[in-house]
Order: structure tokens, then C-alpha cells, then sequence
């Protein structure tokens, strides 16, 4: 491996047959907040998300849309997707779909070179296909003929189709996560893959012959490439995969490759967890080193879910709250890796103590005494042992729970850190030292390591937060002296004294408005 190979995180490419909703956009979210956490380390990263545009699902939406599926994909990526995560403040390297010439080239390109290995075969499919799942199915996946999972009557198929040898690889896969647990999390995700391959896997059809909205089979006109196994290419195909090494492509494929965190919702673990790493092996190319399979936001107990229409709009939740406490609230609320169901009541709860009032109220109190009391300039630089000491702690549980993906226990920490600050302004009492001029000095320390501890939050909060935190940034005036936000390293922010003394504070929008104002100016 190269030794400047990139943090590289994938997230599923989504179907189109519809807008995204509130799930979508936690793996995104989640996704973001990793990717933005290994810059400010410093890191190489690349980021890579998009959409899933073939199979039988998209190609009946768009029927019944009556516009061509390639229109139709056209038109909700343009106007759905690309927007909505614009619009959440993700910043991905690209965005892959696989009706672009990129991916399918190399798809077929991929497919083929199995078939020379002699890992696909020419067999008859008969048996159950769910077209929500986009899956074939065992009858033990039914319940009275319809799929569990989306509760519809399945499609009975009998097709000749070409045949990929899955289940040549299940011993090595049993070998594989045995000897590398940290592959398949959390714990859970990795016993039930584990079950899974212990109870026999069949192998898999990988093409269709009566529909043709897919890439074709490259040595079979009449058959399309099955829309699991053109989907799943998408993470290697959108680096590169299988282009000369001294290509553009090849290039990037070195420095890339393996993908580092694969992100799914834990409906499409096994795709990700079985399929995906045989293909790959089969190709003789290094597996992903971590597929995370995160739990479902529920509605009414379900999973919410486009087929079923129980979707919430992300833009339903960012009109009222806003984009960063969007952000903030789901990963902070649920443990990933662990159902979670949305309410209303409990979000405005964490908005108003923990953003409101233990966030934005630190930030706009400290903004308004050094306006007050030191003419808007921060005062000389200090030192306070024990609040730098609590911050080193805090960094280094951040860094360890972010890494981990335990997105709850790294925010928890960090907020637990702001908490510790209110508590120092208010055991200090620094509106009590301002009565006193003798006391100046005692005053200007007290807001100086008020400030440095901000300078902190901000830092830290900003790949949750990313335009909460620049605001503030812009109103300690640090981006005149320290530069943009985002470049500021995690490394550089246990260091005590960075904010410079002299820069000019301005008090800034306010970062976290109270809820009714917000409904009102709406
Ligand atoms: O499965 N809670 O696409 P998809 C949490 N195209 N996350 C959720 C969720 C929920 N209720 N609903 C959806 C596909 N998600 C395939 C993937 S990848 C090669 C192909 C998130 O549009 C979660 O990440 O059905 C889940 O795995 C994904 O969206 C499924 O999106
Ligand atoms: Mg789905």
C-alpha cells in the first residue's frame, strides 16, 4: 500500500426511485462528519457518494412517470439528490452514477475478466425475485409469497441467466473475518454475516434477460448485468478500477483502493458484507478494510422507507431546526449501529439545552464581556492548567470514539468539554472581577481562556457543525489571524494560547435562535 494512500469512505449509492429522506441522509451525514474529522487530522481523503440508476425499481418509477429512465434518473439527480446534499453541507470528492459511461465501461470491462477467471457460468435461474429489494430470494425470505422486507408479492422468475461462483468464496470469507473482526461492525453486523455464510450460500445470478434498463452482459447482448453487481462495482469503478497503472485512472486506483470505511444501512449488509468482498476476491483485489452497517431511523416502529412512502423529507426537519442541528441531532440522539426513531419533542429538547444553551449561549456570552470589558479585543494570552488538561482528554476520547465510529460517544465528549466551560465562566464570575479595576489582570484571564476553549469547540465541532462553527470562527475574528476553519488541525488544538491576543471580536448572527423566533420570522 502506498504510504500516501487516502482515507477512503464510500456510502451506498442510493436508488432513484424517489427523493431521499431523513435515512439517506444519515449515512451521508455520518459519512461527511468521518471524511471532514480525517481532513482536519491532516489526512488524504476522498469521499465518494452518488446513485444506483438501473434494475426493475428505477425502470417501473419511471414508467409510471411516463419519461424515459434515463430521463427520469437525470431529473431526480439533478433536482433531489445533488441538491439535498448540497443543501446538508456535504463535501464529497464525487458523486458516481452508473448509467455514466465511467462506471459501465469499467463494469463490463470487471465482468468479463471474471468470466476469463472462470468464475461465471451459464445456468438456468427459477425462484422468487423481489423487485423492492432488488433481490432473489430463498422461501424462507417469504411470508405467505410476499418479501418480508417490503411486504409485496415477489416476481416468479425462470430465467437462463450467467451465474457468478459466490459460493466458492465462503470459506475464505469465514477466514477473513475471523482474522479481521474490525471488517464487519459492529459486532452484531459481523455475527450475523457469520451466520449467514456458516448456513450455506448459494451461488448467484448476476444477469436478466427480460428487461433491458442495465449495462448489457459484454459477451451477451440479450442479457443485462443484475443491478447488485453493477451497483456494488460503483466503489471501485468511481476510482479507477482496472485501468493501466500508469493511467490517470490506474493512479488513482493506487492511491485509493482499498476503500477504508464502506457506510450502509444494515437492509444491505449482506450485499456488502458477502457478495461485494468475493467479487473483489475473485478479481484478485484487496477487500474493503471496514464495512459499517448502521441501524434504521424508524417511523411508527418500521424502517422509514421510500416504498412505503413513511420518508421525511430532510428539508421537513433543516426549515425548522437548521442544517447543523440536522447534523448534529442524529448522531448525537442514536448510538450508530442501533435502531433510533425520530421525535420531534426530544430533538427540540437537545436543540434548545444542549445547542442553544450550552453552545451558542457560551459563545455569545464570552463575545459580549470581551466587547464589554476589553473594547471588543481579546486580552492577553493565559494559561489555565486544568481546562487545557480537560481538553487534551477530551481530544484524545473525540479522536478514539470518531475514529471508531462511535459518532455518540465522540460529540458526548466534546460537548461534555463545553459543559466544563460554562462552568468555569460561571465559577469565575467574571461581571463580579469587572467591578474591581484592580482586578484586570484576573478579568482578561478569565476571558482569554474562555476564548482559547472556544477556539477549541469550534475546531472540534466543525465537522458536525460546519457553518455553525464558521460563523463563530468569524466572530472571534480567528479567520483574519489563524485562517479558514477547515484548515485547522485536530492536532494543533490541544495546544493552549493559539487564539491571538488582539484579534477583534464581533458578535456574530446569533448560532442557535430560539425555536418559536425561528417559526415566527418563517
Ligand atoms: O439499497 N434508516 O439503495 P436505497 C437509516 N441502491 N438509513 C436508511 C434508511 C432508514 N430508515 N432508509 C435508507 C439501496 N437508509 C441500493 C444500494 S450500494 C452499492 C446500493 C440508507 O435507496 C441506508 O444507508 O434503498 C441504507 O442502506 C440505504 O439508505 C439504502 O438506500
Ligand atoms: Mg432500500
Amino acid at each position: 500500500m502506498s504510504a500516501d494512500k487516502s482515507f477512503y469512505l464510500t456510502t451506498p449509492i442510493y436508488y432513484v426511485n424517489d427523493a431521499p429522506h431523513i435515512g439517506h441522509a444519515y449515512t451521508t451525514v455520518a459519512g461527511d462528519v468521518l471524511t471532514r474529522w480525517n481532513r482536519q487530522k491532516g489526512e488524504g481523503v476522498w469521499f465518494l457518494t452518488g446513485t444506483d440508476e438501473h434494475g426493475e425499481k428505477v425502470m417501473n418509477t419511471d414508467k409510471s412517470n411516463n419519461v424515459s429512465p434515463q430521463q427520469w434518473c437525470d431529473r431526480l439527480v439533478e433536482e433531489a439528490w445533488k441538491p439535498s446534499w448540497t443543501a446538508l453541507n456535504i463535501a464529497n470528492d464525487d458523486f458516481i452514477r452508473t448509467t455514466e459511461p465511467r462506471h459501465e465501461m469499467r463494469v463490463q470491462r470487471f465482468m468479463q475478466l471474471l468470466k476469463d477467471k472462470g468464475f461465471i457460468y451459464a445456468g438456468k435461474f427459477e425462484g422468487p425475485y423481489c423487485i423492492g429489494c432488488e433481490e432473489f430470494k430463498l422461501p424462507g425470505d417469504l411470508d405467505d409469497g410476499k418479501c418480508k422486507v417490503h411486504g409485496k408479492p415477489v416476481e416468479n422468475l425462470s430465467e437462463d441467466n450467467w451465474f457468478f461462483k459466490l459460493s466458492a468464496f465462503v470459506e475464505p470469507l469465514l477466514e477473513h473475518y475471523k482474522k479481521n473482526p474490525q471488517a464487519c461492525e459492529p459486532t452484531s453486523a459481523r455475527n450475523e454475516v457469520i451466520a449467514f455464510l456458516e448456513s450455506g450460500v448459494r451461488d448467484l445470478s448476476i444477469s436478466r434477460s427480460t428487461f433491458d434498463w442495465g449495462i448489457p452482459v459484454p459477451w451477451d447482448r440479450d442479457q443485462v448485468i443484475y443491478v447488485w453487481f453493477d451497483a456494488l462495482l460503483n466503489y471501485a469503478t468511481a476510482v479507477g478500477l482496472g485501468d493501466e497503472p500508469d493511467s490517470d485512472g490506474g493512479k488513482k486506483f493506487a492511491k485509493t483502493w482499498p476503500a477504508d470505511v464502506q457506510l450502509v444501512g444494515k437492509d444491505i449488509l449482506r450485499f456488502h458484507a458477502v457478495i461485494w468482498p468475493a467479487m473483489l476476491m475473485a478479481a484478485g483485489l484487496e477487500v474493503p478494510g471496514k464495512v459499517f452497517a448502521h441501524g434504521w431511523l424508524l417511523v411508527g416502529g418500521e424502517k422509514m422507507s421510500k416504498s412505503k412512502l413513511t420518508g421525511i423529507a430532510p428539508s421537513d426537519i433543516t426549515d425548522h431546526f437548521g442544517v447543523d442541528a440536522f447534523r448534529y441531532y442524529f448522531l448525537r440522539a442514536i448510538p450508530f449501529g442501533i435502531d433510533g426513531s425520530f421525535s420531534c419533542e426530544d430533538m427540540s429538547a437537545r436543540y434548545t439545552s444542549e445547542l442553544a444553551n450550552e453552545f451558542g449561549n457560551l459563545a455569545s456570552r464570552l463575545i459580549a464581556m470581551i466587547e464589554k470589558y476589553c473594547d471588543g479585543v481579546i486580552p492577553a494570552v493565559a494559561h489555565n492548567s486544568e481546562l487545557a488538561m480537560k481538553l487534551a482528554q477530551t481530544v484524545d476520547v473525540a479522536d478514539k470514539a470518531i475514529c471508531a465510529l462511535d459518532f455518540q460517544g465522540g460529540i458526548n465528549a466534546i460537548m461534555d468539554y463545553c459543559k466544563r466551560v460554562n462552568g468555569f465562566v460561571t465559577e469565575q464570575e467574571p461581571w463580579a472581577i469587572a467591578k474591581d479595576p484592580a482586578r484586570v489582570e484576573e478579568l482578561n484571564a478569565v476571558l482569554y481562556n474562555t476564548a482559547d476553549s472556544i477556539r477549541a469547540l469550534a475546531i472540534l465541532l466543525h465537522p458536525v457543525m460546519p457553518s455553525t462553527t464558521e460563523i463563530l470562527w468569524e466572530s472571534l475574528g480567528a479567520n483574519t489571524t489563524l485562517g479558514p476553519i477547515g484548515n485547522q488541525k485536530i492536532a494543533d488544538v490541544t495546544k493552549w494560547g493559539v487564539l491571538p491576543a488582539g484579534s477583534k471580536v464581533t458578535k456574530g448572527a446569533v448560532l442557535f435562535p430560539r425555536l418559536e423566533e425561528k417559526l415566527e420570522s418563517n
